[in-house]
């Protein structure tokens, strides 16, 4: 399996620390945030990596991450010219992933649990996708998955009405029809490509299935939740323990 970590935006949330660098570079615990999910992938075996970000501070990232050689993977880097939303971010993967499965992660996901499992479940499936969820107290934040046993019956994004406190976490696995699925999508009333509308279609196929985080999860989108990965970041297992710090 390949790995993907999206991490363009514009990080508008989090003005005026992401003036002048990507959201992505900001330290979350002793390392920088994009570390975190990138460990992710690494500790569950995935050896290609790619890094999508956007044309202003592609040159930080390439500078923080460099070849992969330090990190026990190989990165590659595609540039997204316009923040156009994560599914627009995704179907930049396409010649990286050449039909392969894959995990995505949002570059901003913070979380306790490794991925061993799911990269194992997800290769068992083989095809369609799979989305991991989490209980949380604000679902109206996220994307919202209702579930009843093993089906996902739909998902919401950032209902004013959520249907569960399921938020679907930014950790996703996709079959190589993902890309195909991408270009039928038109953009949301943010402008943007949803990957709700990705994962909905999956979900319309009959080819999703779910999983549940046991562990903590958060996003560091906004200074609310930054805080918290940080808090949590700290208390917990260092990504790259290898890697020198200080
Ligand atoms: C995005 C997705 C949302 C998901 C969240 C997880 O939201 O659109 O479905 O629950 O990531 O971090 P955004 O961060 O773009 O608001």
């Amino acid at each position: 399996m390949k790995g993907i970590v999206l991490s363009g935006g514009t990080g508008s949330r989090l003005y005026p620390l992401t003036k002048v660098t990507n959201k992505h570079l900001l330290p979350v615990g002793q390392a920088p945030m994009i570390w975190h999910p990138i460990w992710k992938l690494v500790s569950a075996g995935v050896e290609e990596v790619l890094i999508v970000t956007g044309t202003e501070h592609m040159g930080d990232v390439v500078g923080l991450l460099g070849s992969g050689k330090d990190f026990g993977c190989r990165f590659t880097y595609k540039v997204q010219d316009e923040a156009g939303g994560i599914a627009q971010a995704l179907s930049l993967a396409e010649n990286f992933a050449g039909g392969s499965p894959v995990c995505v992660i949002l570059g901003d996901n913070i979380f306790e649990d490794g991925l061993a499992n799911e990269v194992t479940a997800f290769s068992a499936q083989a095809l369609g996708a799979r989305i991991l969820v989490k209980e949380v107290e604000d679902p109206q934040r996220y994307g919202v998955a209702e579930v009843r046993g093993d089906r996902v019956l739909g998902i919401e994004e950032k209902p004013s009405a959520p249907k569960s406190n399921l938020a679907v976490t930014g950790i996703y696995f996709y079959d190589g029809q993902v890309y195909d699925i991408i270009r039928t999508l038109k953009p949301s009333k943010r402008g943007e490509l949803e990957i709700t509308d990705v994962n909905n279609e999956y979900l319309r196929r009959g080819a999703m299935t779910w999983g549940r985080l046991s562990g903590w999860w958060t996003d560091a989108g906004t200074f609310p939740s930054l805080l918290k990965a940080n808090e949590l970041a700290q208390a917990s297992e260092l990504p790259f323990p290898s890697l020198k710090r200080g």
